[in-house]
């Protein structure tokens, strides 16, 4: 027997919603229909899927794609131990098997040959193959996929195949309009609005540069992170130095830049 509760979202996260993704996505489970979403980097979309899985009681199991990841980190393999040989089933096959969500971070991330291992949960058939134990689980009725995934890194050797993208429903995530940010960033750092709000013109005018010497914009993440530093008692430039501008660039011109966008608003 699996212990489902410790997948449980035990605590209601702090999710603001940004437009209608929260109906759509009950909408979805209802249908027990694959979902994707799909954003840049730190705006939003673990967290909302955290929320989902407690607004919909279900059990969330998390895994954080690589590219050293095999199909048997998924599904599952067989261990050695004094008694012999022991079959542990891996995050997927848990997840069916207990009717949780599960959650397949940065999918792209995974090689194709790995990622093909999710095409019969995610169609009618509603099945695993542990091919190698030579088991078909049937997934549980409340199993759902979620994917997410980056398009800002994708590339030509780097992306799903049609046949696992025509898979998934999709939500597109990105930064919140000033508000809903400015709302955030108070929240999740304890900073007052007033200061959340220039973080958040900070970030806008950075977010500008994506392109334009910067391959990705300051992320509510990082927002979140310069408001707690501030929080602290760390003086505001400092705070916006480490958290806003260091991680993002190492071009002296760009931190110049960056910097200069900070000295208006701190
Ligand atoms: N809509 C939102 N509601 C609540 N917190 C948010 C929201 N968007 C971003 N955040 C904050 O930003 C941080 C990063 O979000 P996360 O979900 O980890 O990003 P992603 O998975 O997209 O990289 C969260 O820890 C949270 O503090
Ligand atoms: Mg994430």
């Amino acid at each position: 027997m699996i212990d489902s509760e410790q997948y449980r979202v035990t605590r209601e996260p702090y999710y603001r919603p940004v437009g209608d993704e929260v109906r759509l996505f009950e909408a979805a489970y209802a249908a027990r229909m694959p979902v994707m979403l799909k954003g840049p980097t730190g705006c939003g979309k673990t967290r909302f899927v955290e929320y989902m899985a407690f607004k919909l009681g279900r059990p969330l199991i998390t895994v954080a794609c690589n590219e050293d990841m095999s199909a048997s980190d998924l599904v599952g393999r067989f261990l050695l131990d004094a008694n012999g040989t022991r079959w542990q089933d891996g995050p997927l096959t848990t997840a069916a098997r207990i009717g949780a969500i599960c959650y397949l971070d940065e999918v792209v991330e995974a090689r194709q040959d790995t990622t093909v291992v999710i095409h019969p949960l995610t169609d009618h058939r509603r099945t695993l193959p542990l091919d190698k134990k030579g088991e078909l689980v049937s997934a549980h009725p409340d199993f759902q996929l979620v994917i997410s995934y980056n398009p800002g890194y994708q590339n030509l050797l780097k992306d799903l195949k049609p046949s696992t993208k025509q898979r998934f429903g999709a939500l597109d995530f990105s930064y919140p309009d000033g508000a809903v940010e400015t709302e955030v960033v108070a929240h999740e750092s304890g900073v007052d609005v007033e200061t959340a709000a220039k973080l958040v013109e900070i970030a806008q005018r950075a977010r500008n540069l994506k392109g334009h010497g910067l391959d990705e914009g300051i992320s509510t993440r990082l927002l979140v992170y310069a408001g707690q530093l501030i929080a602290k008692g760390v003086e505001p430039r400092a705070a916006c130095r480490m958290t806003l501008v260091r991680p993002l660039t190492d071009d002296p011109d760009m931190r110049d830049t960056l910097d200069a966008a900070v000295a208006t608003f701190f």
